[in-house]
């Protein structure tokens, strides 16, 4: 039977292409997204995704808050399988300058892609670790690595990323279960597309690779490290970046 894998902002630019790839490696794959996304907007994507021959269950729930994670993935378990591969990737942006930043886009980012790494793997780790397999990958960013001004609550939420991998790692490796993350440049989805055009013209010139990067290069990176034979990688990053890291 094909393993349960659960992309968190699974109907997004990155969460749709990881969704593909994971399916493409035999996995069942199911999208967690955001319980205030319009009905529409959900029913369009599965249909979309019809119409390639996929059929992906979407569950919407809220990774900021625990119950509603914890509910998520018991009705995930009870309808689609038991979770064996989890994918952390739903994230958000309030891009300001630190001197412009309110408490409010503060607490948004923090609770949204941090909050959410505990909220979400708490509810799978047991599961995994009882069942003696387990992949967790949580998506970092190169904002992450080498902070980005405008990105305070950001870059600390995506370099928190590695702590948490690099702890849990170490507690559940025995156990069959590899916790990792990748860190993607900037990628072309919206959320890239939103940066006001004379900045993201500028961020783009200062990649060496002089493009922005395809979801489907991070995703492939997300089949690359929930694997069957990928045991014996864990608490580890992968930069996906097209060289951004390293100017
Ligand atoms: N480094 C140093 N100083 C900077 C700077 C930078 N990168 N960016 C802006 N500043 C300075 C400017 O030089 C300017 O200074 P002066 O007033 O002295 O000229 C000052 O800050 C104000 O700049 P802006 O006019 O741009 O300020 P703003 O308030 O209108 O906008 C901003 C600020 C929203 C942060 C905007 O600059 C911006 O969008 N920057 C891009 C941030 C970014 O890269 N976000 C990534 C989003 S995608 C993502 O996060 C995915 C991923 O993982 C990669």
């Amino acid at each position: 039977m094909s393993k349960v894998a659960v992309v968190t902002g699974g109907i997004g630019g990155l969460g749709t292409a990881m969704c593909k790839a994971l399916i493409e490696q035999g996995r069942r794959a199911v999208a967690v997204d955001f319980h205030g996304l319009k009905p529409e907007a959900v029913d369009k994507w599965q249909a979309d995704r019809k119409s390639e021959g996929l059929d992906i269950p979407v569950y919407l729930g809220d990774v900021t808050n625990f119950e509603s994670c914890a509910e998520v993935c018991k009705k995930i378990e009870a309808e689609v399988g038991p979770i064996e591969i989890l994918v952390n990737n739903a994230g958000i942006t309030r891009d300001a300058l630190f001197h412009k930043m309110t408490p409010e886009q503060w607490d948004a980012v923090i609770k949204t892609n941090l909050y959410s790494l505990f909220n979400m793997t708490k509810q799978v780790y047991e599961g995994m670790t009882a069942r003696g397999w387990g992949r967790i990958v949580n998506i970092a960013s190169v904002n992450g690595l080498r902070g980005q001004a405008g990105q305070t609550n950001y870059s600390a939420t995506k370099a928190a990323v590695y702590g948490f991998c690099k702890a849990l790692a170490q507690e559940c490796v025995r156990k069959g279960v590899t916790v990792n993350s990748i860190s993607p440049g900037y990628i072309g989805t919206e959320m890239v597309r939103a940066i006001r055009e004379d900045v993201l013209q500028k961020v783009v010139a200062g990649i060496p690779a002089a493009r922005l990067g395809e979801p489907s290069e991070i995703a492939r990176t997300v089949a690359f490290l929930t694997a069957d034979d990928a045991g014996y990688i864990t608490g580890e990053d992968i930069t996906v970046n097209g060289g951004l890291y390293y100017h």
